[in-house]
């Protein structure tokens, strides 16, 4: 008699989700900091809602939930930017990029609430390489870690080096940045010469990796930021990525390729665009395939197997999922009264 197979494992696909994950704590990117000028205001899609993205006269970017705590118009559909303040279009309450209620111009008392406390949610914003960044928590907790120094970003000079890009994937964060830890796949799916031995190490919200005995080094700083560095024949580009969830399963990935300012005509210069070209996977000759062309199709289809069936050529995927843990966090959930408004504040 045969004996009798494990039908789970056979039946699960049909359970699994695409992307099971609410959208993680961490600094997102939102956009360039030169698209946005003093007094203006625009809507944004990202972590699953839309803001108001705007920059007060005096320059200070600010985030911001888009319906107004006082009778819910939404900010980003009439609404301005007045000095450091974003006013709403329906009764011009005032708001500060912290989210406190300024100005109630007419009335003789604000809400007491508004003393005590932020009552429009912004998300902490600080810009850095060029560009803005927010931080998304869930429960609305402050930042517990910082945007790293990234010189190849930051120095006036010594870098070039211009090109980025970006593309949308249909997946969720944690599926396109566990690619990093995946190594036996750069052969498979990327047609790489052999499986490259991968190092993780784990310290907080960093993830410090190194691909290759040194080929690829870098860090990921929670889910939003990843640097790697690659170096051949001697000389290093930077692949500096900056992904956001759209919604719980739409990521926008953002790349910025940089390298040292090398004089024009060098063999440095030569081989620094080339890896670059190779990371997009459009050098010209090369067998590999870049992540644009092949793992979107991946991604853009595959259901997250919370159980792999793992084999020992697996790069450290396990432990990977478990650091990337520490960046979910549940909303608290509240259910609005509708039937039985609070009554009005007591003169
Ligand atoms: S709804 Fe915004 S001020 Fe009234
Ligand atoms: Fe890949």
């Amino acid at each position: 008699m045969s004996k009798p197979i494990n039908l789970k494992i056979l039946l699960e696909s049909k359970n699994l989700e695409r992307a099971p994950f609410p959208i993680p704590v961490g600094w997102f990117f939102v956009d360039f900091s030169d698209t946005l000028k003093p007094g203006e205001l625009r809507n944004v899609e990202l972590l699953g809602q839309e803001w108001v993205l705007f920059r007060t006269e005096g320059g200070t970017a600010g985030l911001s939930d888009p319906y107004c705590p006082h009778l819910g118009a939404h900010m980003g559909h009439g609404g301005k930017v007045c000095g450091e303040h974003l006013r709403c279009p329906f009764h011009h309450w005032e708001y500060n990029t912290e989210g406190w209620c300024k100005s109630v111009p007419y009335g003789k008392r604000k809400p007491p609430i508004t003393n005590l406390q932020p009552i429009l949610r912004t998300l902490p914003v600080v810009e850095k390489y060029g560009m803005i960044w927010c931080w998304h928590h869930p429960a609305c907790e402050a930042p517990t870690w910082e945007l790293p120094y990234i010189p190849e970003m930051e120095d006036a000079t010594g870098f070039a080096g211009n090109r980025r890009g970006s593309w949308t994937a249909n997946t969720c964060v944690q599926e396109i940045a566990e690619n990093g830890v995946d190594t036996a796949h750069l052969k498979f799916l990327h047609n790489a010469p052999i499986i490259p031995p991968v190092e993780a190490s784990y310290d907080g919200p960093v993830m410090t990796l190194n691909i290759g005995q040194g080929y690829i080094v870098g860090k990921s700083y929670g889910p939003g930021l990843n640097v790697l560095r690659f170096t051949q024949e001697g000389v290093t580009a930077t692949m500096m990525s900056y992904t956001v969830p759209i919604t719980k399963d739409k990521t926008q990935m953002n790349m910025s390729f940089r390298h040292v300012a090398y004089p024009e005509g060098t063999k440095e210069l030569y081989v620094s665009k080339k890896i670059i070209d190779h990371m997009i996977g459009a050098a010209e000759g090369e067998e590999s395939a870049g992540f644009e062309s092949v793992d979107f199709i991946v991604w853009n289809n595959k259901k997250y197997r919370p159980n792999p069936l793992l084999c020992d050529g697996d790069g450290p995927v396990i432990q990977f999922r478990q650091w990337f843990k520490q960046f979910y966090v549940e909303a608290p959930t509240f259910s609005p009264n509708v039937a039985n408004p609070a009554p009005a504040e007591a003169a």
